[in-house]
């Protein structure tokens, strides 16, 4: 494939080198375009070694060529990473003030934004609308990942990671390859849980957790990405989640997945038997409340001075995991959990996870620590595989993405 990689100055461009050798050692073509501000971040010659062809910022570097309209013609696909705000703007507004703009002007393939920038511009209105009237376009802008950021902040509007750009960039042009992705669960359906259940107190107040639903997500792209036909019972997603999950969705039923939205455990419970029923696979990633208030009055609680905090009793939510493998709602059905341990006085992680994955009868169990930074909101996650007896068959760490990928290569061994 010939592929035409922009970069925009900023600190991620360096990023930028470690996609360029991933694309090239696929045996992709590349051709690197970078503005005059990305140049001050990489220099053109670390561009030019790693791509074997040369690299120019200018329109008049190679007049005769007429440069602009030959590479955006030439090209299968653009992929702009990182792409600033400054970039989006101009891109918006058709500007074609250098090479990399003019270019994307003349290019007819599919166009890849990947945008990294603080998060503070990431949110602001103008940023957001400009990424609206690209996707609208046809652009085909990449969520930004969460996590650390330039300096000690952290958050939305990471770059992400290269091979994850590489993958998302060559699905759209072509899904079959997917960076040599295994079809290995098509014709499969799965159901994938995830987020945080919420358990109503009143009717403005809940009792909830932190999970944003990344990893749960990640499950079903990687499982979609697979071929499977995919069920995602989403519980309260994190916003910038929820967008994820929407830009994926938008990009051309890339990802086969409906989604079902629920808030409390007795919702998600009811939408994942329902998809249950017919499911080769279900993985339970949610957060579920293990209790939820014994009653919800319709109006709110109201204070009452002088008298303290009224007790709330609690009453214990079934186990939607626990029920799915002992009654099993397909015979051949793989039922998958996660057990999110922090270790304590009576055991370590690993230990509670044993326990855990022997109480619930599922065939799998990727156990991860969570607590102080580690597991819920991040980009990250390492997890333990056991198998229903509680003991190790896989280890996996790294990006949401690769622990999803990882949690499907055990799953299919196990599909009949
Ligand atoms: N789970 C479930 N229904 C519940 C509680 C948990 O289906 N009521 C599932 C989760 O989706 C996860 C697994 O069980 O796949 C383990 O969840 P976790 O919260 O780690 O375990 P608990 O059973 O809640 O045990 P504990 O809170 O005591 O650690």
């Amino acid at each position: 494939m010939r592929i035409l990689l922009g970069v925009t100055g900023g600190i991620a461009a360096y990023k930028a080198v470690l996609l360029l050798r991933l694309l090239r050692e696929q045996g992709h073509a590349v051709r690197v375009i970078p503005t005059r501000s990305a140049l001050e971040f990489v220099g053109a010659p670390t561009f030019e070694a790693l791509s074997g062809e040369p690299v120019s910022t200018e329109v008049f570097d190679d007049v005769p060529g007429v440069q602009h309209v030959a590479l955006g013609k030439g090209a299968d696909l653009v992929i702009v990473a990182p792409a600033t705000a400054d970039f989006m703007a101009r891109a918006v507004a058709g500007l074609a003030d250098d090479l990399l703009t003019t270019t994307l002007l003349a290019a007819r393939c599919p166009v890849v934004l990947a945008p990294a920038m603080h998060t503070e511009m990431w949110d602001h209105a103008a940023t957001r609308s400009n990424v609206a009237t690209l996707r609208e376009r046809g652009v085909h802008v990449i969520e930004p990942a969460s996590g650390r950021l330039t300096g000690v902040d952290t958050g939305p509007g990471r770059l992400p990671e290269p091979e994850d750009i590489a993958r998302e960039a060559l699905s759209l042009v072509d899904p079959s390859s997917v960076g040599a992705v295994p079809q290995d669960l098509a014709g499969r359906r799965v159901v994938v849980s995830a987020g945080g259940t919420r358990e109503p107190i009143d009717p403005v107040r809940f009792i909830g957790n932190r999970s944003s639903g990344r990893q749960g997500v990640a499950l079903a792209q990687a499982a979609a990405a697979r071929g499977a036909d995919v069920t995602l019972v989403a519980a309260n997603l994190a916003q910038d989640v929820t967008d994820q999950v929407d830009a994926a969705r938008g990009a051309a039923g890339r990802l086969a997945c409906s989604v079902v939205s629920v808030e409390s455990t007795a919702e998600l419970r009811s939408a994942v038997r329902a998809a249950g029923t017919e499911a080769d696979v279900v993985v339970m990633a949610a957060a579920v409340a293990d209790f939820r208030p014994a009653a919800t009055p319709d109006a709110k609680i109201k204070k009452v001075p002088g008298h303290g905090p009224a007790p709330i009793e609690l009453v214990e939510n079934p186990d939607i995991l626990a029920e799915l493998a002992h009654e099993r709602l397909r015979s051949d059905q793989v039922v998958v959990g996660f057990a999110a341990e922090t270790g304590d006085a009576s055991g370590s992680v690993l230990d509670h996870g044993r326990t855990k994955a022997r109480r619930k009868g599922a065939d799998l169990i990727a156990v991860n620590a969570v607590g102080s930074g580690r597991g819920f909101g991040t980009d990250s996650n390492e997890v333990t595989l056991l198998d229903g007896a509680g003991d190790v068959v896989g280890h996996a760490s790294g990006t949401k993405r690769e622990v999803a990928d990882a949690v499907w290569d055990a799953v299919v061994k196990l599909l009949p």
